[in-house]
């Protein structure tokens, strides 16, 4: 008999294989966690880490492991070691050897030049760092005094040689040149026109584009605001959400000043903020709005019972009461680990870490567990009713569920439970495995889950299919970063969009990859203060509600030269794809190929007749795991 929990839990051993890798030893009389090999990648890069959750990778050091920190196309070591007093170091040294190189000069032992060039360097090194360190604007200037100048140059020149030498724009890494550049101008209000035309190859495989009208619309008429929460749901508090908005990203993985900027930039901009896993930290309420994301640890809902960690209601009404939590999203899995938890060592845990997750005043002996599962549910009536008593505890507020879909008979399942129940979600977000992670072992980055494109056409489709697309919203993350992403993820089902990345290019993050090292030059994903301290807030809330407005407003020029006036009205009809080098075919007609799209209710009419065979299998097969664990 197949069970629901057990295809919930079958990756617990793959944890626990990881968790062995943990080797607790005891330093200095106190616990260090030390690595036995395994290896997590931020973004995309390969790193050793120890083997811990989103947040909880953030705060590793390799200085404690005594490891490189060189990676490819990361920065060398020696700049990362660069810091305000290491300048000053390095400035009386010239300025000694100013003075050394006058005497010598005055012996007739050097030619003029030299002495001068010595000096004349000496004056630019202090002008030039000691403007970096008094700006305000530039986190890096200010972590990095004049040595940042360096990647400046390097940055200005790297057309070229990336042109002529490397690679093109266009390849992603996660993402692309051209990708981060289009956020960077967008988020500080820079031009993003561009001359000459297309630099893409418009012949090429896989190349995508939209439909426009001959007869556009207006883009001010455009619809760009979504009402999230069922009445027929029970939720009282409903909410009305921008169709784009920052995805979930802990306090932990990022810097105080980092979420306290996004959050800020959230209440500039009017759209949400999640919180990310690691609790409801006092960075987050900063004015932005904010979406609560329940992981499996429930920090600032739980506690923890020998060393496992439950659901506590108390905790969840208190902190679920709060004006800033808008909507509260359980989270089953994400894309770039799905099925995969972690944890966070008792000597890691700070007092603003213990705050965030309400984990009670220090000192911490036991450790922090994300387990790859909820102790508060294991099958999926009892989501159900998890939903239901988490709706009724928040006194109505929308309730929903965070998922990168593996097996499709599974969300059958869920779908099954919430007929039979009549318990719905006010939404289901669907996360890509092509989404980010502040570290996370590569084969689960590279080669497990579903893409967020088939994982949101798929759950359109079977919720449409069963009746009950109409009771919940369809929230998409997965690289979307400009507005024509936006609009293809729309018409691809879903309602509204969520960024996590792209907001991180949006506060200065130069895709240096080091996330999981604690080192990130920008002060985004690390908890050193001394690079936290550099970001400057009140600078980097604006280039995020910035960069929120530019794509909201692309997007609704697109929808409008489509000839629509509500993103939801855009089909697989408005766009094209070219499939290989001479056909071309609309999302629709590529779509029905594989997964026609259902217009309503068709999984529900007796032997599905219009239902295609392998849709039919996995709402049976749905239906029997279903029936088999109540
Ligand atoms: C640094 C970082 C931390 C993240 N932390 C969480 C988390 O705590 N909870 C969660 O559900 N997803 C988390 N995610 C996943 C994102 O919310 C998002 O679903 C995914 O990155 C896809 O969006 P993107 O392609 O726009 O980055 C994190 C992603 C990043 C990059
Ligand atoms: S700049 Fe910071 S946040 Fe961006 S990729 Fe590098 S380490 Fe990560």
């Amino acid at each position: 008999m197949l069970s629901f929990h057990n295809t919930m839990r079958f990756s617990s051993r793959n944890v626990a294989r990881a968790l062995s890798a943990i080797h607790i030893t005891h330093k200095n009389g106190s616990k260090q966690a030390k690595l036995s090999g395994r290896t997590l990648r931020p973004l995309s890069t390969v790193k050793k880490s120890t083997h811990a959750s989103e947040e909880d990778n953030m705060m590793d050091t390799h200085q404690n492991t005594g490891m490189s920190t060189r990676l490819p196309g990361g920065i060398p070591d020696f700049i990362e070691k660069w810091n305000p007093a290491l300048f000053h170091q390095v400035g009386y040294g010239l300025g000694a050897a100013s003075m050394a190189s006058l005497g010598i000069l005055a012996n007739d032992m050097l030619h003029p030049a030299l002495p001068a060039t010595i000096i004349g360097f000496t004056a630019i090194y202090w002008k030039v760092g000691t403007d970096d360190l008094k700006q305000t604007n530039h986190t890096l200037r200010n972590n990095f005094p004049f040595l940042c100048h360096m990647r400046y140059l390097f940055e200005s020149i790297r057309p070229e040689i990336q042109q002529y030498l490397i690679e093109s724009d266009a390849d992603a890494t996660p993402f692309s040149r051209s990708m981060r550049s289009t956020i960077y101008q967008r988020s500080k209000a820079q031009s993003d026109t561009r001359a000459l035309g297309t630099m893409r190859d418009v012949y090429e495989e896989g190349y995508e584009w939209g439909a426009h009208s001959m007869f556009p619309a207006d883009h001010h008429d455009v619809k760009t605001r979504v009402k999230v929460g069922n009445k027929l749901n029970g939720c009282l508090q409903p909410y009305s959400a921008s169709i784009f908005n920052i995805s979930a990203m802990s306090y932990g993985a990022l810097s105080g000043p980092a979420v306290t900027a996004l959050n800020k930039g959230a209440e500039r901009g009017g759209f949400y903020h999640n919180t990310g896993e690691g609790g409801i930290s006092k960075f987050h309420l900063n004015g932005g709005d904010i979406v609560w994301n329940v992981g499996t640890g429930y920090f600032a809902c739980g506690k923890t019972v020998d060393g496992k960690r439950f659901f506590d209601e108390e905790m969840f009404k208190e902190n679920s009461a709060k004006h800033a939590v808008k909507m509260i999203e359980i989270k089953l899995s994400q894309g770039a680990k799905p099925a995969h938890g972690g944890i966070l060592p008792a000597n890691k845990i700070t007092q603003e870490i213990s705050d965030a997750r309400g984990l009670g005043p220090g000192p911490w002996t036991e450790d922090c567990a994300s387990p790859p599962y909820h102790s508060a549910f294991s099958t999926p009536k009892q989501l159900c009713e998890f939903i239901l008593k988490l709706r009724t505890l928040s006194g109505g507020k929308p309730i929903g569920f965070k998922l990168c879909i593996g097996q499709p008979k599974e969300l059958a399942s869920l779908f099954h439970a919430m007929i039979d129940t009549d318990i719905y979600p006010d939404f289901i977000t669907i996360d890509g495995s092509e989404g980010g992670t502040g570290a996370a072992p590569p084969e689960f980055q590279d080669s497990m889950g579903m893409p967020m494109a088939e994982g949101l056409r798929l759950a359109d489709n079977m919720l449409k299919g069963a009746g009950i697309r109409n009771r919940l919203k369809l929230i998409a993350a997965g690289k979307v970063y400009n507005g024509f992403s936006l609009v293809r993820t729309m018409a691809n089902g879903a309602d509204l969009c969520n960024a996590a990345r792209a907001f991180m290019f949006s506060l200065g993050c130069i895709q240096a990859l080091k996330c999981n090292a604690n080192t990130c030059p920008t002060g985004i994903t690390t908890q050193n203060k001394n690079l936290s301290s550099g970001l400057n807030v009140s600078n980097k809330s604006v280039r995020v509600s910035n960069f929120h407005a530019a794509t909201v407003l692309s997007a609704s020029e697109i929808v409008a030269a489509m000839g629509h006036t509500n993103p939801r009205h855009v089909t697989g009809e408005d766009l094209w794809k070219r499939e290989n080098g001479i056909h071309v075919s609309t999302y629709s007609d590529m779509h029905s190929k594989y997964l026609p799209v259902m217009d309503g209710g068709e999984l529900l009419e007796e032997g599905m007749p219009k239902v295609q065979k392998k849709m039919k299998g996995w709402w049976e097969e749905g239906k029997v795991i279903y029936d088999s664990m109540n």
